[in-house]
């Protein structure tokens, strides 16, 4: 009797130290699911919003239409590796950001490009003028000497000189910057009247680009990860700066001029094809037929007269597998809905993208500084609003709404191929999302929607069988960061 006893205190003695080293080591922490929001009407700024939990939930009254998002987690649904997100870096971009003083400067290059802001990993800028430029439009090169190759009065000049210094600023904000360079025109005197390139240039334009890698990485010490060779090379309008080349033109180049330019220099910059719209696949078909051995990407842009439409990357990827593509240009308007920014960069995460960048970073409060001339763009905005006399920026919404991709989807992370349906109604629209996996282990699913009352969102991965639901608001974007599979039970 006596030695049950002892036994049983015994045993209690034993579980109760046990209990003891099971708290000691603390419970097994739980995996948090965390979001963030941004919604139209600025009540949410990268916020902290309502997280999913798993299993289904339990949607509230005021939620309308139900959704489910149905993730191929296994090897084959891994798609393309992201670059990054960002914006085009214009001359009025650079004139505006110079217009500041240098702690108001800092802060908000740390608001776009720093961890600790919206964290965008990729800049386009303009090698030269665009209509986002003061007047007079510049080239890097406007003294006509058609005799000469080696275009000995090339000069970036002091906007280009300004245009470096402040690439090299944004790289030092945040080191994973990719910079790509693009053209809106050759000097003028290597193109006709008619405002398309002469190929009696090729040459002069290949060294063109020489010695502006040579001007930026050599000397500004600024990388430059990719070239396209011509913004919208389909577009003839009259009027600098503007240029259109063929794709036969375009491999010409390439393959005589700026792919062993390139090559000379060592900076190993890729070559982006194409950098048009959606609605003309031939062109870079053309070229990456034409130039396999220089080019390794292709950049497309959304405004196509009929409507845009971004499956035709996956169309393109389907027949050439081993090419990345990215979205390097796409108007923000002054009346462009607030889910403008949002749905550029959606369509394409979810066809092959591997980096988006907007038209443009900064615009005054007037939507400028812009050149006068005709077909100048007199509505576009940034995604950042500078008052230059008052000496004070404003974040943008669009702003907003690409922060909730570019934060949380980092360089290195992979787009899973996932399929989005209704749980309500057939009819039920104004709804989108994306599923992306980071170098860690997070998952992140951004959902827009568009519709004026809050959805409930399911979101199922179909080789893990996991299961997150939560809500998202009414017109906002709505970023879910999931823990790493392995921390889950
Ligand atoms: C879709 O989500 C709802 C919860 O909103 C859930 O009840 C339903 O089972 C899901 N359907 C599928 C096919 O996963
Ligand atoms: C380049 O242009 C700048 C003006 O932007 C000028 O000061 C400089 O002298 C020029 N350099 C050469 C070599 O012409
Ligand atoms: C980025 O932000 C963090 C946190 O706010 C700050 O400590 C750091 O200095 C910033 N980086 C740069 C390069 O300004
Ligand atoms: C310019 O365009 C006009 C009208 O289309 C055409 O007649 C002319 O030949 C073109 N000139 C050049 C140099 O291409
Ligand atoms: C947009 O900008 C243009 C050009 O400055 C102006 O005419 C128009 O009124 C603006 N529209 C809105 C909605 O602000």
């Amino acid at each position: 009797m006596l030695a049950t006893v002892r036994l049983t205190i015994l045993a209690i003695f034993f579980a109760v130290a046990n209990l003891k080293v099971a708290f000691a080591d603390g419970p097994a922490p739980v995996p948090v699911a965390q979001a963030f929001a941004s919604s139209s009407d600025g009540t949410y700024k990268l916020s902290e919003y309502k997280a999913p939990v798993q299993g289904y939930g339990t949607p509230g009254c005021s939620i309308g239409n139900k959704w489910n998002l149905t993730v191929d987690d296994s090897p084959n649904g891994h798609k393309q590796t992201i670059k990054g997100f960002g914006a085009t870096v214009t001359d009025a971009t650079v004139a505006l950001f110079n217009a500041l003083p240098a702690d108001t400067l800092q802060n908000l290059l740390n608001d776009l490009f720093n961890s600790s802001g919206a964290k965008y990993q990729m800049v386009r800028h303009t090698m030269g003028s665009s209509d986002m430029s003061p007047e007079p439009a510049t080239s890097y090169d406007d003294t006509n000497d058609k005799t000469d190759s080696k275009i000995p009065h090339f000069n970036t000049s002091d906007r280009g000189v300004a245009m470096g210094e402040l690439l090299d600023k944004m790289r030092l904000v945040q080191p994973e910057l990719t910079i790509v360079g693009s053209p809106w025109s050759a000097p003028s005197w290597m193109k006709t009247p008619n405002n398309t390139f002469d190929p009696a240039y090729t040459q002069h334009l290949g060294t063109y680009f020489t010695k502006y890698l040579r001007a930026f990485w050599g000397g500004m010490g600024v990388k430059i990860n990719a070239v396209t060779i011509q913004n919208d090379p389909l577009s003839a309008l009259p009027g600098l700066p503007r240029m259109s080349i063929s794709a036969e033109e375009a491999v010409q180049l390439i393959n005589n001029g700026i792919g062993p330019a390139i090559h000379e220099v060592g900076s190993q910059t890729a070559i982006w094809a194409y950098d048009g719209n959606t609605d003309n696949s031939d062109y870079p078909q053309t070229v990456v037929d034409g130039s396999s051995s220089y080019v390794k990407a292709v950049a497309w842009q959304c405004h196509a007269v009929l409507d845009n439409d971004w499956t035709a990357l996956s169309d393109f990827h389907d027949k050439n597998k081993n090419y990345e593509q990215y979205m390097t240009n796409c108007w923000l308007k002054n009346d462009s809905a607030w889910s403008a920014a949002s749905d550029f960069t959606l369509g394409p995460l979810n066809n092959w993208a591997s980096g988006v960048t907007a038209w443009t970073l900064a615009t005054d409060t007037q939507n400028g500084p812009h050149l006068a001339g005709e077909g100048v763009c007199t509505a576009c905005v940034g995604l950042v609003m500078i008052n230059p006399t008052a000496k004070t920026y404003e974040l943008q919404t669009h702003h907003y709404m690409l922060a909730q991709f570019s934060k949380f989807i980092p360089r290195g992370a992979s787009v899973l191929s996932s399929s989005l349906s209704s749980a309500s109604s057939r009819s039920a629209t104004g709804v989108d999302a994306v599923f992306a996996e980071t170098p860690d282990g997070f998952r992140a699913v951004v959902i827009v929607n568009k519709n004026a009352q809050d959805v409930y969102i399911t979101v199922e991965t179909r080789v893990a069988g996991e299961i997150w639901s939560g809500p998202v608001g009414k017109t906002s974007v709505v970023t879910w960061m999931l823990p790493p599979l392995g921390d889950l039970d």
